[in-house]
């Protein structure tokens, strides 16, 4: 039994780059404590026990049948994900597993229905619909001080394509290419603000580069129950870079050195798969730098809400609001510990029954966007969805 007080006891799956960018997180928020790791590779365990003092599995089975456990951070290649939910919901761990959820909806569905049948919590997180001043405007909108909202834009130009991948990251049947590990942000994000239930999506994607023959860019425009809309357009392909719309302020926080344009690929020109998979590998725990505490909030690009008496324009540091007769800024201060949301949507879950919007239903319904947004692209259709729900933070009886 664990006292409501105390830390929530971590295991993490997959100690990869997904685990380093969690790492500042872990190491200085004291409402979680890292007691074990499952990966396969025996540097990074080794790497993980000087560091936290846990104990290192060489497989996730194992890591399950560990009483200490109480809940785990899955951040092992989207394909793992419904494998992993599997086992740790039938052992009894509440899960944080990394978005997106999975790459089929077959998959998804089984996974909403292992954390039901096990009385566990999933949630799918880290991922920007969790970023403070996303979580701010959401607020703002509850509380109806503006009206509805009507319109949601989110753009993002970024040098996704170019970083080193993993061969599967560039097939898309394999959950490769923008869509599965970006574009699933950018849903989240106009979800949380729209109401969550989409009706519909429309869209266009991109394949345009034919090293790397995967979905690097799309737009696409989603139709809500709630009476709004909301167009989302994305870009891998490291030319135009919008975090100059974001006072220059990168994805997680960190400021961005108009030097270094070009690096992604550039460090990419004389390198074959191989290679690649290798320069993927020095950006994971215990083989490379970790990234520096951020000094302001992450965000995933310009993102405009219009509602009906104001316009809202998130920023890494707070929300311009642009009013009838005045303009005005709220501060959005940035927390001790990076991604703090994130911690306080699995403290609620674990030790409070409360869960967040984003659960595995959550998370299978970002997916459905995910596939309508490619099959829009090849059919030229308008796609239908069923598998929506809406934004609550509920109280569940497990
Ligand atoms: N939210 C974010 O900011 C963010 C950022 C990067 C990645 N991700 C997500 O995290 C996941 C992993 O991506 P990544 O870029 O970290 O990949 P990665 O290849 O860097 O890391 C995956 C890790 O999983 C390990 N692994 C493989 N099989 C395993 C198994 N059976 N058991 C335990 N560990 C196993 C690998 O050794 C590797 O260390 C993806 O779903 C991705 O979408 C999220």
């Amino acid at each position: 039994m664990f006292l409501t007080s105390e830390p929530i006891r971590l295991g993490v799956a997959g100690l990869g780059r997904a685990f380093v960018l969690m790492l500042r997180t872990f190491q200085n928020d004291p409402r979680v404590k890292l007691v074990a790791a499952a990966a396969p590779r025996a540097e990074s365990r080794a790497a993980f026990e000087a560091e936290f003092g846990g104990r290192g599995y060489s497989c996730v089975e194992e890591m399950a049948e560990d009483p200490e456990v109480e809940a785990v951070y899955i951040a092992t290649p989207h394909q793992m994900h419904a494998e992993h939910v599997a086992i740790f919901a039938a052992a009894g761990k509440h899960i944080l597993v990394d978005k997106p959820l999975s790459v089929t909806m077959e998959d998804a569905d089984m996974m909403v229905e292992a954390a039901r049948s096990a009385g566990v919590h999933l949630i799918v997180g880290p991922s920007h619909s969790f970023d403070p001043s996303v979580l701010h405007a959401r607020q703002i909108i509850e509380s109806g001080e503006f009206g509805a909202v009507r319109m949601v834009q989110a753009f993002n130009y970024t040098d996704f394509l170019y970083r080193p991948r993993r061969p599967e990251e560039l097939r898309t049947e394999e959950g490769g290419g923008v869509l599965f590990s970006q574009g699933v942000h950018q849903i989240d994000i106009v979800r949380l603000l729209c109401g969550g239930r989409a009706k519909s999506v429309t869209a266009m994607t991109g394949v345009w580069d034919p090293e790397r023959p995967t979905e690097g860019a799309y737009s696409a425009l989603l139709d809500f129950e709630a009476g709004s809309f909301a167009s989302v357009t994305y870009s891998g392909y490291a030319h135009f870079d919008s975090d100059i719309w974001m006072d220059n302020v990168a994805e997680l926080g960190g400021m961005k050195d108009p030097a270094n344009y070009g690096e992604a690929r550039r460090a990419l020109q004389t390198l074959d798969s191989a290679a690649e998979t290798k320069l993927k590998a020095t950006r994971t725990y215990g083989a490379g730098t970790v990234p520096p505490i951020a000094q302001n909030n992450e965000h995933f690009g310009p993102i405009l809400i219009l509602s009906d008496r104001a316009d809202l324009r998130l920023r890494p540091g707070g929300i311009d609001i642009f009013g009838d007769t005045e303009r005005q800024h709220i501060e959005v201060p940035l927390n001790a510990a990076p991604r703090k949301t994130v911690i306080d949507a699995l403290e609620a879950a674990v030790r409070k029954n409360i869960a967040p919007p984003q659960t595995a239903a959550w998370g299978r319904a970002s997916l459905e966007v995910c596939h309508a947004i490619l099959d829009s692209a090849e059919t030229g259709e308008k796609i239908p969805l069923t598998r929506q729900c809406g934004v609550e933070f509920q109280e569940e009886t497990l």
